[in-house]
Protein backbone atom coordinates (compact mmCIF):
# COMPACT_ATOMS: atom_id res chain seq x y z
CA UNK A 1 0.00 0.00 0.00
CA UNK A 2 1.72 3.30 -1.32
CA UNK A 3 2.04 6.06 1.69
CA UNK A 4 -0.79 8.06 0.65
CA UNK A 5 -2.97 10.33 2.99
CA UNK A 6 -6.63 11.96 3.23
CA UNK A 7 -5.01 15.32 3.03
CA UNK A 8 -3.51 14.19 -0.40
CA UNK A 9 -6.57 12.59 -1.50
CA UNK A 10 -8.76 15.44 -0.86
CA UNK A 11 -6.40 17.63 -2.73
CA UNK A 12 -6.45 15.40 -5.85
CA UNK A 13 -10.11 15.43 -5.59
CA UNK A 14 -10.17 19.00 -5.95
CA UNK A 15 -7.86 19.63 -8.44
CA UNK A 16 -9.33 16.59 -11.10
CA UNK A 17 -13.04 18.72 -10.09
CA UNK A 18 -11.33 22.32 -10.47
CA UNK A 19 -9.18 21.25 -13.52
CA UNK A 20 -7.10 23.59 -11.50
CA UNK A 21 -4.45 23.63 -9.64
CA UNK A 22 -5.11 27.33 -8.59
CA UNK A 23 -8.52 27.23 -8.16
CA UNK A 24 -8.11 24.42 -6.03
CA UNK A 25 -5.87 25.94 -3.63
CA UNK A 26 -8.14 28.50 -3.16
CA UNK A 27 -11.02 26.34 -2.01
CA UNK A 28 -9.02 24.47 0.28
CA UNK A 29 -7.16 27.55 1.66
CA UNK A 30 -4.00 26.26 0.56
CA UNK A 31 -1.01 28.21 -1.39
CA UNK A 32 -0.54 26.85 -4.54
CA UNK A 33 3.25 24.91 -3.89
CA UNK A 34 1.34 23.31 -1.08
CA UNK A 35 -1.07 21.71 -4.00
CA UNK A 36 1.44 20.96 -6.67
CA UNK A 37 4.20 19.49 -3.76
CA UNK A 38 0.64 17.04 -2.33
CA UNK A 39 0.17 16.20 -6.10
CA UNK A 40 3.52 15.43 -6.92
CA UNK A 41 3.61 13.09 -3.88
CA UNK A 42 0.36 11.41 -4.79
CA UNK A 43 2.23 10.64 -8.43
CA UNK A 44 5.75 9.29 -6.66
CA UNK A 45 3.52 7.43 -4.08
CA UNK A 46 1.49 5.81 -6.91
CA UNK A 47 3.99 5.77 -9.62
CA UNK A 48 1.17 7.22 -11.92
CA UNK A 49 1.15 10.77 -13.81
CA UNK A 50 -1.99 12.46 -12.56
CA UNK A 51 -1.72 15.96 -14.14
CA UNK A 52 -0.50 16.88 -17.56
CA UNK A 53 0.63 20.55 -18.64
CA UNK A 54 -2.10 22.36 -20.82
CA UNK A 55 -1.78 25.57 -22.09
CA UNK A 56 -0.74 27.72 -19.00
CA UNK A 57 -2.71 25.18 -17.09
CA UNK A 58 -2.81 21.40 -15.89
CA UNK A 59 -5.28 18.41 -17.42
CA UNK A 60 -6.29 15.74 -15.03
CA UNK A 61 -4.98 12.61 -16.61
CA UNK A 62 -7.52 9.42 -16.63
CA UNK A 63 -5.28 8.05 -13.77
CA UNK A 64 -6.24 11.02 -11.82
CA UNK A 65 -10.26 10.61 -13.07
CA UNK A 66 -9.87 6.91 -11.42
CA UNK A 67 -8.43 7.84 -8.03
CA UNK A 68 -10.89 10.54 -8.19
CA UNK A 69 -13.56 8.41 -8.10
CA UNK A 70 -11.58 5.92 -5.41
CA UNK A 71 -11.37 8.46 -3.42
CA UNK A 72 -14.92 9.78 -3.17
CA UNK A 73 -16.01 6.17 -2.61
CA UNK A 74 -13.58 6.57 0.19
CA UNK A 75 -14.44 9.66 1.98
CA UNK A 76 -18.23 8.35 2.21
CA UNK A 77 -16.96 5.11 3.92
CA UNK A 78 -14.78 6.79 6.21
CA UNK A 79 -18.16 9.37 6.84
CA UNK A 80 -20.33 6.52 7.64
CA UNK A 81 -17.43 4.90 9.54
CA UNK A 82 -17.48 8.31 12.06
CA UNK A 83 -20.99 8.20 12.29
CA UNK A 84 -21.19 4.48 13.64
CA UNK A 85 -18.39 5.35 15.52
CA UNK A 86 -20.43 7.95 17.66
CA UNK A 87 -23.69 5.71 17.82
CA UNK A 88 -21.75 2.91 18.94
CA UNK A 89 -20.68 5.29 22.00
CA UNK A 90 -24.17 6.46 22.01
CA UNK A 91 -22.35 10.27 21.18
CA UNK A 92 -25.03 11.39 18.40
CA UNK A 93 -25.11 15.22 19.75
CA UNK A 94 -24.83 18.26 18.14
CA UNK A 95 -26.99 21.21 16.86
CA UNK A 96 -29.43 21.23 13.82
CA UNK A 97 -29.44 24.96 12.76
CA UNK A 98 -32.67 25.09 10.48
CA UNK A 99 -34.72 27.95 9.14
CA UNK A 100 -38.24 28.16 7.81
CA UNK A 101 -40.02 30.58 5.55
CA UNK A 102 -43.20 32.11 7.65
CA UNK A 103 -45.50 29.36 6.34
CA UNK A 104 -43.55 26.52 7.60
CA UNK A 105 -44.40 27.89 11.37
CA UNK A 106 -47.45 25.94 10.84
CA UNK A 107 -45.79 22.42 10.75
CA UNK A 108 -42.44 21.96 10.92
CA UNK A 109 -42.49 21.85 14.76
CA UNK A 110 -43.76 18.54 14.11
CA UNK A 111 -41.21 17.55 12.38
CA UNK A 112 -38.82 18.31 14.63
CA UNK A 113 -40.38 16.58 17.12
CA UNK A 114 -40.15 13.35 15.23
CA UNK A 115 -36.58 13.93 14.89
CA UNK A 116 -35.81 14.82 18.27
CA UNK A 117 -37.49 11.91 19.24
CA UNK A 118 -35.26 9.52 17.42
CA UNK A 119 -31.85 11.82 18.21
CA UNK A 120 -32.77 12.68 21.65
CA UNK A 121 -28.87 13.95 22.24
CA UNK A 122 -29.55 16.38 19.40
CA UNK A 123 -30.31 20.07 20.04
CA UNK A 124 -32.83 22.03 17.79
CA UNK A 125 -32.18 25.94 17.17
CA UNK A 126 -35.03 27.20 14.75
CA UNK A 127 -35.30 30.66 13.13
CA UNK A 128 -38.67 31.26 11.06
CA UNK A 129 -38.23 34.33 8.91
CA UNK A 130 -39.30 35.31 5.10
CA UNK A 131 -37.62 34.01 2.10
CA UNK A 132 -34.79 36.57 1.59
CA UNK A 133 -33.93 36.67 5.39
CA UNK A 134 -33.85 32.47 5.48
CA UNK A 135 -31.44 33.04 2.64
CA UNK A 136 -29.01 35.43 4.13
CA UNK A 137 -28.87 32.77 6.84
CA UNK A 138 -27.35 30.86 4.28
CA UNK A 139 -25.02 32.97 2.69
CA UNK A 140 -23.84 33.83 5.90
CA UNK A 141 -23.71 30.30 7.51
CA UNK A 142 -25.73 31.00 10.31
CA UNK A 143 -28.17 27.55 9.44
CA UNK A 144 -27.37 24.56 7.83
CA UNK A 145 -30.23 23.68 6.30
CA UNK A 146 -33.57 25.71 5.40
CA UNK A 147 -37.31 24.65 4.22
CA UNK A 148 -38.72 26.93 1.58
CA UNK A 149 -40.29 26.74 -1.74
CA UNK A 150 -38.07 29.12 -4.00
CA UNK A 151 -34.79 27.99 -3.50
CA UNK A 152 -32.43 30.72 -4.70
CA UNK A 153 -29.76 30.47 -7.65
CA UNK A 154 -27.04 31.36 -5.03
CA UNK A 155 -25.24 29.81 -3.43
CA UNK A 156 -25.43 26.93 -4.97
CA UNK A 157 -27.67 24.88 -3.13
CA UNK A 158 -28.93 20.94 -3.22
CA UNK A 159 -31.96 19.78 -1.76
CA UNK A 160 -35.08 17.09 -1.66
CA UNK A 161 -38.86 17.91 -2.23
CA UNK A 162 -40.43 17.26 0.85
CA UNK A 163 -44.25 18.36 0.12
CA UNK A 164 -46.55 20.01 -2.07
CA UNK A 165 -47.62 23.56 -1.36
CA UNK A 166 -50.55 24.79 -3.06
CA UNK A 167 -51.02 28.66 -2.48
CA UNK A 168 -54.72 29.41 -2.94
CA UNK A 169 -56.46 32.18 -3.42
CA UNK A 170 -58.55 33.33 -0.40
CA UNK A 171 -61.35 36.13 0.05
CA UNK A 172 -64.05 36.90 2.94
CA UNK A 173 -66.93 35.10 3.59
CA UNK A 174 -69.43 37.20 2.35
CA UNK A 175 -67.59 37.87 -1.20
CA UNK A 176 -69.49 37.70 -3.91
CA UNK A 177 -67.03 34.99 -5.76
CA UNK A 178 -67.68 32.70 -3.20
CA UNK A 179 -70.95 32.17 -5.06
CA UNK A 180 -69.74 31.13 -8.16
CA UNK A 181 -68.96 27.82 -9.18
CA UNK A 182 -65.75 28.84 -11.09
CA UNK A 183 -63.97 32.45 -10.87
CA UNK A 184 -62.48 33.28 -14.43
CA UNK A 185 -58.63 34.67 -13.61
CA UNK A 186 -60.08 37.84 -15.38
CA UNK A 187 -61.79 39.23 -12.66
CA UNK A 188 -58.61 39.32 -10.84
CA UNK A 189 -58.13 42.69 -13.16
CA UNK A 190 -58.46 46.06 -10.46
CA UNK A 191 -59.30 43.63 -8.02
CA UNK A 192 -57.88 44.95 -4.60
CA UNK A 193 -55.20 42.02 -3.89
CA UNK A 194 -53.35 42.06 -1.05
CA UNK A 195 -49.61 41.27 -1.29
CA UNK A 196 -46.89 40.20 1.53
CA UNK A 197 -43.68 42.38 2.11
CA UNK A 198 -41.10 42.52 -0.34
CA UNK A 199 -38.57 39.53 0.40
CA UNK A 200 -40.94 37.04 0.77
CA UNK A 201 -41.57 33.85 -1.47
CA UNK A 202 -44.70 34.24 -1.41
CA UNK A 203 -44.91 37.03 -2.96
CA UNK A 204 -42.68 35.82 -5.40
CA UNK A 205 -44.74 33.18 -6.66
CA UNK A 206 -48.12 35.06 -6.63
CA UNK A 207 -46.42 38.00 -8.60
CA UNK A 208 -44.53 35.39 -11.02
CA UNK A 209 -48.12 34.05 -11.28
CA UNK A 210 -49.62 36.98 -12.05
CA UNK A 211 -47.66 37.78 -14.41
CA UNK A 212 -47.66 34.58 -16.26
CA UNK A 213 -51.38 34.93 -16.52
CA UNK A 214 -51.21 38.48 -17.75
CA UNK A 215 -53.65 39.52 -15.12
CA UNK A 216 -53.14 43.21 -13.20
CA UNK A 217 -55.00 43.71 -9.90
CA UNK A 218 -54.68 46.68 -7.61
CA UNK A 219 -52.50 46.44 -5.03
CA UNK A 220 -54.39 47.06 -2.14
CA UNK A 221 -51.96 46.66 0.61
CA UNK A 222 -48.21 45.15 1.73
CA UNK A 223 -48.50 43.08 5.09
CA UNK A 224 -45.24 41.14 6.99
CA UNK A 225 -47.24 38.10 7.45
CA UNK A 226 -49.43 35.79 7.09
CA UNK A 227 -51.60 36.16 9.99
CA UNK A 228 -52.16 39.99 9.00
CA UNK A 229 -52.92 38.68 5.48
CA UNK A 230 -55.72 36.76 6.64
CA UNK A 231 -56.88 39.18 9.28
CA UNK A 232 -57.29 41.52 6.51
CA UNK A 233 -58.89 39.45 4.24
CA UNK A 234 -61.21 38.05 6.67
CA UNK A 235 -62.00 42.20 7.52
CA UNK A 236 -62.71 42.67 3.64
CA UNK A 237 -59.50 44.56 2.54
CA UNK A 238 -59.24 42.61 -0.44
CA UNK A 239 -58.23 39.15 -1.61
CA UNK A 240 -54.82 37.53 -1.52
CA UNK A 241 -53.13 34.34 -2.08
CA UNK A 242 -51.27 32.05 0.50
CA UNK A 243 -50.45 28.75 1.30
CA UNK A 244 -52.82 26.30 2.24
CA UNK A 245 -50.93 25.66 5.10
CA UNK A 246 -50.94 28.73 6.25
CA UNK A 247 -55.12 28.36 7.10
CA UNK A 248 -57.10 26.51 9.20
CA UNK A 249 -58.25 22.70 8.17
CA UNK A 250 -61.76 24.68 8.09
CA UNK A 251 -60.65 28.18 6.39
CA UNK A 252 -63.85 29.54 7.57
CA UNK A 253 -62.21 29.43 11.04
CA UNK A 254 -60.05 32.14 9.38
CA UNK A 255 -62.91 34.19 8.37
CA UNK A 256 -61.94 33.86 4.98
CA UNK A 257 -62.83 31.17 1.66
CA UNK A 258 -60.86 29.53 -0.71
CA UNK A 259 -61.97 30.94 -4.02
CA UNK A 260 -62.22 28.70 -7.13
CA UNK A 261 -60.39 30.41 -9.34
CA UNK A 262 -59.54 28.75 -13.24
CA UNK A 263 -55.57 28.03 -12.64
CA UNK A 264 -55.69 27.80 -8.52
CA UNK A 265 -53.90 26.83 -6.87
CA UNK A 266 -50.37 27.66 -7.84
CA UNK A 267 -48.90 24.95 -7.34
CA UNK A 268 -45.11 24.69 -5.32
CA UNK A 269 -43.40 22.62 -3.13
CA UNK A 270 -41.71 22.83 -0.07
CA UNK A 271 -38.06 21.98 0.01
CA UNK A 272 -35.56 21.21 2.39
CA UNK A 273 -31.97 22.57 1.03
CA UNK A 274 -28.87 23.09 1.67
CA UNK A 275 -25.21 24.65 0.16
CA UNK A 276 -23.83 22.05 -1.49
CA UNK A 277 -20.45 23.36 -1.02
CA UNK A 278 -20.35 22.83 2.70
CA UNK A 279 -19.98 19.96 4.37
CA UNK A 280 -23.22 18.69 6.46
CA UNK A 281 -23.05 18.20 10.52
CA UNK A 282 -24.05 15.04 11.99
CA UNK A 283 -27.26 16.59 13.16
CA UNK A 284 -27.99 18.41 9.75
CA UNK A 285 -26.95 14.82 7.37
CA UNK A 286 -29.62 13.22 10.46
CA UNK A 287 -32.01 15.74 9.54
CA UNK A 288 -31.95 15.15 5.94
CA UNK A 289 -31.72 11.07 6.09
CA UNK A 290 -34.50 11.31 8.36
CA UNK A 291 -37.04 13.71 6.02
CA UNK A 292 -36.24 11.51 3.59
CA UNK A 293 -36.88 8.59 4.71
CA UNK A 294 -39.92 10.09 6.38
CA UNK A 295 -41.31 12.38 3.92
CA UNK A 296 -43.93 14.62 5.90
CA UNK A 297 -47.91 13.98 4.35
CA UNK A 298 -49.65 16.89 3.19
CA UNK A 299 -52.87 17.75 5.04
CA UNK A 300 -55.23 15.82 4.53
CA UNK A 301 -57.64 19.47 3.39
CA UNK A 302 -54.72 20.09 0.28
CA UNK A 303 -56.46 20.56 -2.47
CA UNK A 304 -55.72 17.46 -5.60
CA UNK A 305 -52.65 19.16 -7.26
CA UNK A 306 -53.61 20.80 -10.81
CA UNK A 307 -50.97 21.34 -13.26
CA UNK A 308 -47.67 22.58 -12.22
CA UNK A 309 -47.49 26.50 -12.25
CA UNK A 310 -44.90 28.00 -14.50
CA UNK A 311 -42.05 28.62 -13.61
CA UNK A 312 -41.29 31.85 -11.63
CA UNK A 313 -38.17 34.16 -12.85
CA UNK A 314 -36.25 34.24 -9.48
CA UNK A 315 -37.02 31.02 -7.78
CA UNK A 316 -35.69 27.45 -9.59
CA UNK A 317 -36.36 24.20 -8.42
CA UNK A 318 -33.27 22.24 -6.85
P1 LIG B 1 -42.32 33.59 2.73
O1 LIG B 1 -42.27 32.06 2.40
O2 LIG B 1 -43.48 34.15 1.96
O3 LIG B 1 -42.51 33.63 4.19
O4 LIG B 1 -41.03 34.20 2.31
C1 LIG B 1 -42.37 31.54 1.13
C2 LIG B 1 -41.11 30.83 0.60
O5 LIG B 1 -40.14 31.45 0.16
O6 LIG B 1 -41.11 29.61 0.60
Amino acid sequence: MPRTTFHQLRTLEAVVRLGSITRAAQELHLTQPTVSAQIHELQQALDAVLVEPAGRGIRPTEAAQLLRAAALDMFARWQRFEDELQALHGLERGVLRIAGVTTTEYFIAQWLHRYTTEHPGIDIELAVDNRDAVVRRLREEAIELAVMMMPPEQPPLEGVPLMDNPLVLIAPLDHPWTRLARVPRRMLDGAPLLLREPGSGTRLATEAWLRAQGRQPQIRATLGSNEAIKHAVAAGLGVAFLSRHALADDPARDGVVIVPMAGTPIQRQWMLVWRRDRRLSLAARRFVEHMRAQPPQPPATTPASPAPAPPGDTGQAV
